[in-house]
């Protein structure tokens, strides 16, 4: 379960204070998928970030699988990030690195036997039908390709909450909607999975919706698509 209360974030810039989220709460539940939409700027990729540990609220509390991230220092959060899958905005896949490297890197940060590695890479490849594309690196990949390969790294390391920003920018309507139906799979089995989208597509697949706008949520609501 993910629990954020009254979280606050205010970044610093040469033109003063920027206030990107402001008086957020939400809970949600284990196996929910939340779509997070709202405009360009409206704070979606900042709340992912605070709600994968990957930064901290100015104030206000995260609270995941029960354990208080948001007073950790960065040193345990990277630690507690072992169990929390990330597919960028921006992919950040290592630009040097075959599609395969990529994914073994995530599985060892990630503190994955090695004996697993090889199986599961192939699997997360074959499901995102990525198979004849292994040991090409970023740069030899389509911006769909890379964002596939991006997604089948998150999805190795088998994590219990996975952090997605844009799964479908780059992906034409066919592969969208498969991603986004491979997601649903994997929250009806436990993962508990939030995502930022402009893509309507997602309504139809996401157990809630998150409307932010200018830091604030403006509606939170159960899609009508949930039949569980
Ligand atoms: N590191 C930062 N320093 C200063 N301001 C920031 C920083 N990160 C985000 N912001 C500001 O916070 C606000 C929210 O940004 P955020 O990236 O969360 O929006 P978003 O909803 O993800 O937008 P998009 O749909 O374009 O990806 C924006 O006004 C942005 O300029
Ligand atoms: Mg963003």
């Amino acid at each position: 379960m993910i629990d954020v209360q009254h979280v606050r974030k205010v970044f610093q810039t040469p033109d003063g204070e920027v206030v990107a989220l402001n008086d957020i709460s939400l809970t949600i539940p284990t196996g929910a998928m939340v779509a997070l939409m709202g405009p360009s700027g409206s704070g979606k990729t900042t709340l992912l970030n605070i709600i994968g540990a990957m930064d901290v609220p100015t104030s206000g509390t995260v609270t995941l699988d029960a354990v208080r991230v948001d007073t950790m220092h960065a040193d345990e959060r990277a630690v507690f990030r072992k169990r929390i899958g990330f597919v960028f905005q921006r992919f950040a896949l290592i630009a040097t690195a075959s599609a395969y490297e990529n994914m073994e890197f995530a599985l060892r940060i990630a503190g994955v036997d090695r004996a697993q590695w090889h199986t599961r890479i192939l699997r997360a490849l074959d499901i995102l039908d990525m198979n004849d594309h292994a040991h090409h690196r970023p740069a030899e990949l389509s911006g769909g390709q890379q964002q596939r390969i991006a997604v089948a790294r998150a999805m190795c390391i088998e994590p219990s909450i996975l952090i997605v920003d844009e799964p479908t920018a780059n992906l034409d309507s066919q592969r969208g909607a498969a991603v986004l139906s491979l997601f649903r799979n994997y929250a009806a089995n436990g993962t508990t999975i939030v995502m930022s989208t402009h893509d309507p597509t997602s309504e139809k697949y996401a157990t809630s919706i998150c409307r932010l706008r200018a830091g604030a949520i403006e509606a939170y609501t159960t899609a009508p698509s949930v039949n569980r």
